[in-house]
This record gives C-alpha cells, sequence and structure tokens, in this order.
C-alpha cells in the first residue's frame, strides 16, 4: 500500500494534469488526494517499507538517523519533509554508509545552561546557529527547543528543559524559536504539555488544578507561541486529568488554536497517544514516526464515515501549510557543510555567559597566576559530559575536558594524576556514549564508572606539589528514566571520600579546592560545600566545555550565569518530593500535583524554607550597586514601567542578571510571596559604568488564574516590585497601587480534573 501510494497512481484521470501545491489553491491539492494518500498524509513515513522518493527537480534525501519524516507525493508536488532532534543542537549521525565524508554537529550548552544567561539575545544566537545547521544539513524542522518545566530535582530530562519558572522558560523558548526559524527551518516546541517526568512517561496521567496547569506548566508555552510564532508543537506522552494530550480537543484546538491563536500543526511524540482516530480529531495533525496500523485505521475510518473527512482535511491542511515554507519544498541547495569552526565559538561563548559561580571564598578565583600547577581529581577532570542521553544528545565532533582547556589556557596540570585517570578512563565508559554511536544513547548512571580510589598518600604528596586542586564531580541521565537518590541527587560514597580527602590535604597546605559541576540536574550540595572554597556549576556546557571553564578560572571571562532552577538542601524539601515519580509505587500511573503553584522559588518562598542556593542566584568578580527604583506610576493603568541604574562597583569589568518580581495582594487569591514578572541582562560594564534598566508590566503580569471565574484576573490592592540579584537578594523595592480589579482575559473551562485535589496553600 505505502508503496503504490508514494509511486503515485492513478487517483486523477490521466488527461487533467494534477493540482500542484503552491501553485493551485490548497483545497484543490487537498481534494486530488485519495483517502489512503490521506491517511499516509498525516502518519510519518519513517517505517520500515518505506524509502523516501525525491519529488522530481529535488536532491534525493539520505540524512542517516534523521528523527523522522513524512510521506511524499510527488504528483502532487508534496516533497518529504525532515524532522530532527533537539534542543542542544541537530541530532544525525555523523556516518553514513559508503561515504567518506562526516556530517558532525555542534553540541551547544544544554537548556538548562543557555538559560543561566538569564540572556534572550545569546539564546536567539544559539537558535540561529542551530537552525543553520539544519538548514545545511537538509533538515525542516529542529525538534526543538524543549521546555517542561523542572518539576522536580529527580526529573531525567531536566537537562533539556530550561528552568523551574515559565516566564524564563517561554522567554527562552520564544528566543530559541526566532533564532532558529530565521533560517528558514522549522521548531516544534515540545513536549506540549506537563511532561515532567519519565516514569512511566507514554501513559503517565499527570492530575493537575486548572490553576496551577495554566499558571506553570502551560504558560510558557503561551509565551512562546504568542510572541514566536514555532512552526509545529509536539504534543507529549502523558494524560492531563484523564486524557492524552494529543488526544485532547480542550488543549490542542481550545487552548492552543483557539485561545492562543497557533496557526501551525501539532504533531505527536514519536509513538505517543493510543488512539489514532482521537487523535486526528482533537487536532493532533501527523502521528510520528508513522505506522501502518494507524494510516490504515484512519483510512477505515474516512471510509465508513467514523471520521469526518473535513477533520482530515484540516490536519492536512495545516500540515502543507507549513511544508509550503520548508527548504525542501523550496528546493534549498543545502551544503551539508554547515560551519562548525564558528559555530564552536558561539557554543564557548555561550557556555562562557551561563555558567554559574556557586561559591568563591577568598577570591580563590580567578586564578591570580597562569603558571599555577593544578591537581585535577574527578574522573570527568579528564572527559566532559557535553550534554545528556537519548534525543537531546549530539554527535559532536570532539570534545574539550577540563584539563585540555586549562592546559591550553597555560596551567600546568599533574602528570602523574593525569596518567592515572586516562589509564582508568579506560577500562570503562559509559555506554552508547561514543560519538559516532548511531543509537540514541541511554546509560544508565549505574553503567557508568565510579570514582576510582586514591590513595591518601597520593593526594597528601600532589597537596604538597601542586598549587591548587580541582575536584569535577559529573551527572549524566536523560530521556526514558528518571534519577535516584542514592548516588545520584546525592553523593557517592567515592565522591564524597575524595572531597573531602583532597579538601584536608590541600587546606592543610594553605591551598585551595575548586569544585566543577558537570552535572545535567540539581544536586545535594549543601553538606559538602564548606569542603570547598569555590564552585563553579556548568551544567553540561557543550563540546567546548573545557574552554569555557578556563576561560571563567583565569578571569578571561567574568561569571554572568545566575541559577533558573533552586538547589534544595535536601531532597524532601522539594515541594513534589510527596508526589513523584506518582501511584503505585514500581509502575506509576497517575502523579498529583498537590504543591499546586508552588513550584521552585515559588514553594520555597512562600512557606520559608531555605535552598542551599537559590533561584536567580550566581556570584561575580565584581560588584553592582542597585539605584533606586523609579516606576511611571503610582497607580497601574494599562501598563507601568520600572526603571533603575545599575552600576559596576567592583574592579573588573561584568554583567548582571537583573531580575524583577512582584509581591500581589492575595485578598481572594492564594498568591506566591513574589514571582518574576522581568529580567534584563546588562552589557558588559567597566568598572564605574553604569546601565539603565527598564521593564514594563502590563496588566498580565498583574494576573493569576482565578479558577472560579475562568479567568486571568489582577486584585485591586498594592502590589510591590522587588528589584535584585536573586529571588533571595532583593536589592530595592517600591510600591504601586492597582485601584480596581480587572478581568485581564477570560478563558475556557477546559481540562478539569476528574478528582479533587488537595492541593498546598500558603498562609500570608
Ligand atoms: C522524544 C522527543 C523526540 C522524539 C524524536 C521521543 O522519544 O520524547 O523529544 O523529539 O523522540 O526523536
Amino acid at each position: 500500500m505505502a508503496q503504490s501510494a508514494m509511486n503515485n497512481s492513478s487517483a486523477m484521470p490521466p488527461t487533467k494534469p494534477a493540482p500542484q501545491l503552491g501553485q493551485n489553491p490548497l483545497q484543490e491539492v487537498i481534494d486530488a488526494m485519495s483517502i489512503e494518500e490521506k491517511s499516509l498524509m498525516v502518519t510519518g513515513a519513517k517505517r520500515r517499507e518505506v524509502v523516501p522518493v525525491a519529488t522530481p527537480g529535488r536532491k534525493q534525501k539520505n540524512i542517516a538517523a534523521v528523527g523522522g519524516y513524512t510521506y511524499p507525493f510527488v504528483r502532487l508536488g508534496i516533497p518529504a519533509i525532515y524532522l530532527s532532534d533537539g534542543p542542544a543542537g541537530l541530532r544525525i549521525a555523523p556516518r553514513r554508509d559508503n561515504d567518506p565524508n562526516s556530517y558532525y554537529c555542534t553540541a551547544f550548552p544544554v537548556a538548562s545552561l543557555v538559560a543561566s544567561s538569564w540572556d534572550l539575545k545569546l539564546a536567539e544566537r544559539v537558535g540561529s546557529a542551530m537552525g543553520h545547521e539544519a538548514l545545511e544539513y537538509g533538515v525542516d524542522i529542529l525538534l526543538a527547543p524543549a521546555l517542561n518545566i523542572h518539576r522536580d530535582p529527580l526529573g531525567g530530562r531536566s537537562f533539556e528543559y530550561y528552568s523551574e519558572d515559565p516566564l524564563i522558560s517561554g522567554k527562552m523558548t520564544a528566543a530559541a524559536v526566532k533564532g532558529i526559524q530565521s533560517q528558514g527551518v522549522g521548531t516544534s516546541i515540545k513536549h506540549f504539555a506537563a511532561n515532567n517526568q519519565e516514569t512511566s512517561r507514554r501513559f503517565i496521567n499527570t492530575i493537575v488544578s486548572e490553576r496551577a496547569l495554566r499558571e506553570i506548566y502551560l504558560q510558557g508555552f503561551k509565551i512562546a507561541v504568542e510572541e514566536a510564532d514555532p512552526w509545529t508543537v509536539m504534543s507529549s506522552y502523558n494524560k492531563i486529568n484523564g486524557v492524552y494530550t494529543s488526544e485532547s480537543g480542550e488543549l490542542l484546538e481550545t487552548i492552543l488554536r483557539k485561545e492562543w491563536g497557533f496557526n501551525g500543526f501539532v504533531l505527536s511524540d514519536w509513538y505517543g497517544g493510543e488512539d489514532a482516530l482521537k487523535q486526528m480529531q482533537a487536532g493532533n495533525d501527523l502521528l510520528m514516526p508513522g505506522l501502518a496500523v494507524w494510516s490504515n485505521k484512519i483510512d477505515s475510518a474516512a471510509r465508513n464515515g467514523a471520521l469526518d473527512m473535513k477533520v482530515l482535511d484540516h490536519n492536512i491542511g495545516r500540515i502543507l501549510k507549513v511544508a509550503m515554507q520548508t527548504p525542501t519544498y523550496k528546493n534549498y541547495p543545502y551544503s551539508d557543510k554547515p560551519n562548525l569552526e564558528q559555530n564552536a565559538q558561539l557554543a564557548r561563548e555561550a557556555a562562557a555567559q551561563s555558567v554559574v559561580l556557586l561559591k568563591n571564598e577568598q577570591e580563590t578565583l580567578p586564578i591570580a597566576n597562569s603558571n599555577q600547577k593544578i591537581a585535577a581529581f574527578g574522573n570527568y577532570s579528564y572527559k566532559m559530559i557535553v550534554g545528556g542521553t537519548g534525543s537531546g544528545m549530539v554527535n559532536n565532533k570532539y570534545s574539550v575536558s577540563l584539563t585540555e582547556g586549562l592546559q591550553k589556557a597555560g596551567y600546568q596540570l599533574d602528570k602523574e594524576l593525569q596518567a592515572s585517570y586516562q589509564e582508568y578512563l579506560k577500562k570503562g565508559r559509559p555506554r552508547n556514549m561514543k560519538a559516532d554511536s548511531l543509537i540514541t544513547a541511554m546509560p544508565k548512571l549505574d553503567s557508568i564508572l565510579g570514582e576510582q580510589a586514591i590513595d591518601e598518600n597520593l593526594i597528601r604528596r600532589k597537596a604538597q606539589e601542586a598549587d591548587m586542586a580541582v575536584v569535577t564531580l559529573m551527572r549524566v541521565f536523560g530521556e526514558g528514566g528518571d534519577r535516584k537518590l542514592d548516588n545520584d541527587y546525592y553523593l557517592s560514597a567515592e565522591e564524597k571520600k575524595l572531597l573531602k580527602s583532597v579538601s584536608e590535604a590541600f587546606r592543610a597546605k594553605g591551598k585551595k579546592v575548586v569544585v566543577v559541576l558537570n552535572i545535567g540536574g540539581v544536586i545535594e550540595v549543601a553538606s559538602w560545600r564548606d569542603q570547598a572554597d569555590a564552585i563553579l556549576l556548568a551544567w553540561q556546557p557543550g563540546q567546548e566545555g573545557g574552554h569555557v571553564l578556563a576561560d571563567l578560572m583565569s578571569g578571561k571571562v567574568n561569571p554572568s550565569g545566575k541559577l533558573a532552577t533552586t538547589f534544595p538542601i535536601t531532597y524532601q524539601d522539594s515541594p513534589s518530593a510527596k508526589n513523584f515519580p506518582g501511584t503505585p509505587a514500581g509502575k506509576p500511573e497517575k502523579v498529583v500535583y498537590e504543591e499546586g503553584i508552588y513550584v521552585g522559588y515559588r514553594y520555597y518562598d512562600a512557606f520559608k524554607v531555605n535552598p542551599a542556593y537559590e533561584f536567580g542566584y550566581g556570584l561575580s568578580y565584581t560588584n553592582f550597586e542597585y539605584g533606586k527604583l523609579n516606576l511611571s506610576a503610582g497607580k497601574f493603568k494599562d501598563q507601568l514601567t520600572v526603571t533603575l541604574e545599575v552600576k559596576n562597583t567592583g574592579k573588573v569589568a561584568g554583567r548582571e542578571v537583573v531580575q524583577l518580581y512582584l509581591s500581589a495582594p492575595a485578598k481572594t487569591m492564594d498568591k506566591p510571596e513574589k514571582e518574576l514578572k522581568g529580567f534584563a541582562k546588562t552589557g558588559l560594564l567597566q568598572p564605574g559604568q553604569s546601565e539603565t534598566i527598564t521593564f514594563t508590566l502590563d496588566a498580565r503580569a498583574l494576573s493569576s488564574f482565578d479558577t472560579r471565574k475562568t479567568a486571568w484576573v489582577a486584585e485591586a490592592g498594592k502590589y510591590t516590585v522587588k528589584v535584585g540579584a536573586s529571588s533571595r537578594n532583593i536589592r530595592q523595592t517600591a510600591a504601586f497601587k492597582l485601584p480596581k480589579s480587572l478581568v485581564t482575559e477570560q478563558v475556557n473551562k477546559v481540562l478539569v480534573p476528574e478528582v479533587a485535589i488537595s492541593e498546598l496553600k500558603a498562609k500570608r
């Protein structure tokens, strides 16, 4: 069946030329499709029996390990369109059969790191570089960015996602989408929605209140859709309040299309959902990667009337409108030679603007003297983890380890340790982590080599010989599994021992210890951070990681990243801990979001729980002074601007992330103590230099979702603007009044939970 459709059998009489996509009205093209062709059009073509044929005049594509593609219909001028992951850069295979060329891509910093830059222009530039690689490798749609919320520290894919906060997630996504789409390729923002865990990911029922859904889990998608017009949206695997997202007309039609004005197409996550007909009816236009059972089911339902032809035509129309924008449709002569050198530079710059300096006692960093001899401990001082595993990984050509980066920057690295670690690392490597792997790599942490035991005497000798120590701690995980507490969220016994021994030995000699965190998600830090003089959080910094860390440790770049996710003191402190990954234990079927809107700092601040490092936190080698806040009015009407001066009062140049939080009256609605409503990053300020920062607050920024009214409502009363260097380091405040309550947006009563949720409420 598949082959005959692709060879374009005789759906039209031979005398009349078939209408052509883009040349004839779209409806004529759709009307000219047979039912068989229609059912193939809405189900992807990446199945064993299909080899995509080239539309005449177009290059035959042979992109190895591309994520998926759609059916081409040559007689109608419809080309196959190619979709591929992912959020940290394009994921295709670097090698092809009988082909001497290579097709590597740039591993950019992961989303959690890019978010720590708080720099939207930078996120956009990274997006355009990723888009450029997709374009030049013949890919039409990049399956990115991913913006699920960091709900729980153990979430296995959180490295692919930006933040615990929907504003930063949405703004970062919008910036990335603009960048990628500026290259003429599309995006697929994912995974829509409330897909915040990997355990039972294919079927977990996320039970969440309307308010938490709207304010926390949908808000970022809304911002991205409204600001950046992504070509496509990828629905998620999970259910929301009992219905698969890909089968939910309430989510895909009512919210996404009607309320937000999305006009691209929706595709399913790979093999997501259960019922192909329900997916079509819900407006999930394309089922990926395509199975014959799905197209057969759609085919017969369209024939017997179970599926309204109008619905199917709508789905197809939306796919074809996007198809006409693609490089493949436009016959773009892709080169297979993206500018990898230039993109490597950008990957380095982006990571350097994002790494977070968590601790820096007595100016341990930057390293004052470039002749310092450094003793590097920890396996991953010698091998950089550039990103996570699964569909978010990138097949990059090389990566720069911390020690290579430091060496290149002129530091002397201890040779004996280097030799010992390199020997040890040869014994094993994370399974499937080879750069040229064609396979989606999903190693479990257990399969990764633990820290080798270093002899105490050797450590003491190194403390004598070297000028300082660096200890790298690593975590890697990804799609298909969540993390665990022991030896993952908490350090392993070997890691604890290593840190303690190195710290005691070096400090006994008056020497400093720097800890580098090369991790994909939050870990416990409170119990061991006293043993470090400085801590750099590199997350997973992409292929140039070692250079990036050397840039920061040497002071060539002044750290300016800040946390977009809280580091709690213990795992049990996190508001979701009681409800992760759901029930029944072992193979959870449902997860109840009892913490409601109290996710991340919204919880820690309202419930006065001290985190280890709070949301928005990050140090610099310089200091900034925040001038008084200037409000455009004392009473809110339509919008209000907040202006302030930020001045570099230290000795070196640096950039500051300025955050605006708002405390709203909590008369009729429960409210977080404060919420992020704006952020800005200064340019590079020289010592003594200032910059004026302006924030604009509109009525939406004052609103919360009122479930009883099914509307966004701004309550009358006093609002306090809090501008600071982190969520707990507020430098200036000012207040304004909203004289009368406002309904800022009336929406639809949809996605209502089937059961009562006993949600957390703050007492204020
Ligand atoms: C992942 C998606 C990815 C898709 C295609 C799925 O397993 O959840 O994020 O885009 O595979 O590789």
